[in-house]
């Protein structure tokens, strides 16, 4: 292919991607930003594998002749494992599929430069030119590294292999402070060095402490703080790959690898923002205990619960003229979503207004709960951000919670002390009643009690989501 067709081809596959990240914003254009994706990366791989790259001032071949088989097995059986991994992967289990994927790119970036580094057939022009290159080398391991083993940690925590408790080492700053300084002198040892033996050491030592601090970074992060670490692993890995494009002079990957790194930034610090969360604190770590605990003896509000049934649900949704369903975790587990849509469509045939209101942080990963609604079918205009409808819970007949905990938990306004405090969360006890569908008192993810199930007007409908909304459709429908 010639190096021109190259660059085209480049030009187009990046206004594909910038096309495809503008449309995944978005439920209504997201299948289509899907699409854009996949075409715009078919052009990108079949550029590179038939492209040409700079040796020196000669353009040679990027894959040489007998490097398209080991091209070909190594795509089919990439492709085999994806296949199979996409088919097998429950919903719920998305982030720890993206925590591993990510670590991929991390390994990807730093065996690539140890690999550019031994690679003696790269030749530089000037000296300026070699030394760029070999701090692109340095960067592009480091940050590979920290991806690698910070990915790999999350991926741990999220499918429960590793506790979700911040490991809190004693002088933990300082440690990572003198680990950044013997980083930087080796740098410069690296930077240095004169030939491939004496350059090793120093890359060696960088890629150890790289991959520790990895580690020790995310073991410090609490499981309240996972869904921000996995937005910053994609921003990372982002980065991994564009450092990568530098160290291969692939202008695509360094524009690609740029768009997914400002992308993760921007997304985890939407979500900090959701979590009423500083993005340093985050990566300071030791906030959240871990998931799914049942409430600390002690901690829970005085007061009783007031339970109710699922007819007695219907009786109240078939006479309510506004009704706002707060879906959560708990509804992806249950996969209640198509119970929901059809309760959805009887009670709009019936005239009452229905509307969703999603949390940015509700489920386990962002956009979770608009995927599943959108996969069953619930029109998009119904289906509102938190902003747009917190101020309309006053006016709100019922305020239907399934499977949601942390993100309906009052005690983020009222409890100063509580661990969540200060985070937004959706005001479902300001509507006349609130039912909260679960199947016990336990608390959700962050581990804090939730003081809205004591509330007077609050009433809780005990049982698997999937199950109540099944017996309440029947109420409805009878
Ligand atoms: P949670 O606070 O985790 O609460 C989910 C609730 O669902 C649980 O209390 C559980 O109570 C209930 N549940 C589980 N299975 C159920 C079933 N089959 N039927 C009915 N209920 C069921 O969820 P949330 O309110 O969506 O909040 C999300 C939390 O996850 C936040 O703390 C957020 O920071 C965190 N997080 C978010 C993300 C992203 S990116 N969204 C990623 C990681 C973590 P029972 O056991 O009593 O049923």
């Amino acid at each position: 292919m010639p190096a021109t067709l190259s660059t085209v081809s480049y030009i187009g596959a990046t206004i594909l991607f910038i096309l495809s990240l503008g449309g995944l914003s978005n439920p209504e254009t997201s299948r289509r930003g899907n699409w854009f994706g996949i075409v715009g990366m078919a052009i990108a791989v079949l550029a590179t594998i038939f492209g040409r790259r700079l040796l020196g001032t000669a353009e040679v071949p990027i894959v040489t002749a007998n490097g398209y088989a080991y091209i070909v097995g190594a795509m089919a059986v990439g492709a085999t494992i994806g296949l199979f991994a996409a088919r097998i992967v429950k919903m719920t289990q998305m982030p720890e599929l993206v925590a591993i994927m990510h670590s991929l790119v991390g390994f990807a970036a730093c065996t690539i430069g140890f690999a550019s580094f031994i690679d003696t057939s790269a030749v530089f022009p000037t000296a300026a030119e070699h030394s760029i290159h070999i701090m692109e080398i340095y960067i592009g391991v480091l940050i590979g590294a920290v991806t690698f083993t910070g990915s790999v940690i999350a991926f741990g925590k999220l499918s429960g292999k590793i506790g979700g408790k911040p490991m809190l080492l004693p002088g933990r700053h300082l440690l990572n402070l003198a680990g950044l300084i013997v980083v930087i002198w080796f740098g410069y040892q690296f930077l240095q060095a004169g030939s491939i033996q004496a350059g090793m050491l120093p890359l060696i030592v960088m890629t150890v402490i790289a991959l520790l601090f990895g580690v020790h970074m995310v073991m410090a992060i609490g499981g309240a703080d996972m869904p921000v670490v996995i937005s910053m692993l994609n921003s990372y890995s982002g980065w991994a790959a564009a450092a990568t494009g530098f160290m291969l002079s692939n202008d695509l990957l360094i524009v690609v690898g740029a768009l997914v790194g400002s992308s993760g930034a921007i997304l985890s610090y939407i979500m900090c923002r959701a979590m009423n969360r500083n993005f340093i604190s985050v990566i300071a770590g030791g906030f959240g205990t871990g998931g799914g605990a049942a409430a600390k003896p002690g901690t829970a509000p005085a007061g009783e619960v007031t339970p109710i049934s699922a007819v007695e649900t219907a009786e109240l949704l078939r006479e309510a003229k506004n009704v706002i369903i707060v879906p959560g975790y708990g509804m992806a587990v249950a996969q209640a979503q198509h119970s929901v849509y059809e309760i959805t469509k009887l009670l709009r045939e019936k005239g009452v207004n229905v509307r969703f209101g999603i949390h940015p942080v509700a489920g386990r990963m962002p956009g979770h709960m608009n995927v599943l609604l959108a996969e069953a079918k619930v029109p998009y205009d119904i289906v509102l951000e938190m902003d747009e409808l917190n101020e309309d819970f006053p006016n709100t007949d019922v305020a239907m919670v399934i499977g949601a905990n942390d993100i309906v938990n009052p005690s983020a306004q009222e409890d100063p002390t509580s661990p969540i405090a200060g985070m937004p969360v959706l005001e479902v006890w300001k509507a006349k009643t609130s039912i909260v569908m679960k199947r016990s008192m336990a608390s959700g993810y962050a581990g804090v009690d939730n003081p809205l199930f004591y509330k007077e007007n609050n009433r809780m409908l005990f049982g698997d989501a999937k199950k109540m909304l099944d017996e309440v459709y029947s109420a409805l429908k009878g």
